[in-house]
């Protein structure tokens, strides 16, 4: 399973990158509008540090603007991964920018029918969103099992990277269903080696052999 972070934070990007583990990273509008920088010079920054797929979502909601956007985010760095929304404009966006060559992730994906459609059309990542699906009621990992068995039946490769995820449970869930990506945020990637039993037994390891060694 791949894993990328979801973050615009540099410091927390560089931080996952040191442990040797981070695959990629996802960003988005509102995590760039909450470091408050520009967001071609942000993900510049980001692909100098990460040579894994960086996702980079366009502003523009309509087919042209999309392109526009999608082609300029292309040329920052050769890992950018273009985002696009998994409406009927992204998907036609979508193929456009595939056939160009440009990788594309395709998200605010809510249903199993527009991971048919964006697979369709080329995408390179699927994002489907699992706590706002939960938020709302439904259960969001059920979407990435539906996705899962599509995507099998018939050979796509579009990988499924599983987003909007807010805790552990909802990774562990994840690989178990076998989505390709996982993007989480950093306090999730912090969680995911941590358990008391560990840091009680490293401890007593330690303090037995000093006793016994000095
Ligand atoms: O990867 C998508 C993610 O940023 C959305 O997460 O927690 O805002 O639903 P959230």
């Amino acid at each position: 399973m791949d894993l990328y972070i979801d973050t615009a934070n540099l410091d927390e990007i560089k931080k996952a990158h040191d442990m040797g583990v981070l695959d990629g990273v996802t960003t988005n509008p509102s995590l760039i509008a909450k470091e408050g920088i520009d967001y071609t010079k942000r993900l510049a920054e980001i692909c100098e540090v990460v040579q894994g797929p960086v996702s980079a979502e366009v502003i523009a909601v309509d087919y042209d603007g999309m392109i526009s956007e999608g082609r300029d985010r292309a040329k920052i760095a050769e890992n950018i991964v273009v985002k696009l929304p998994s409406t009927v404009a992204g998907v036609k966006a979508c193929k456009t920018l595939s056939d160009e060559g440009i990788r594309t992730n395709l998200t605010l994906c809510f249903q199993p029918l527009q991971a048919l459609m964006v697979a369709k059309a080329g995408a390179f990542l699927v994002s489907p969103f699992i706590g706002r699906l939960d938020d709302i009621g439904q259960d969001g990992m059920d979407l990435i099992q539906q996705i899962r068995q599509v995507y099998d039946n018939y050979g796509y490769p579009t990988k499924i990277l599983a987003a909007s995820i807010r805790h552990s449970q909802h990774l562990l869930a994840c690989a178990l269903v076998g989505a390709d990506v996982a993007t989480v945020p950093y306090s999730v990637i912090e969680g995911m080696m941590k358990h008391p039993l560990t840091d009680s037994g490293v401890e007593k390891f330690v303090s037995d052999y000093k006793k016994a060694f000095g």
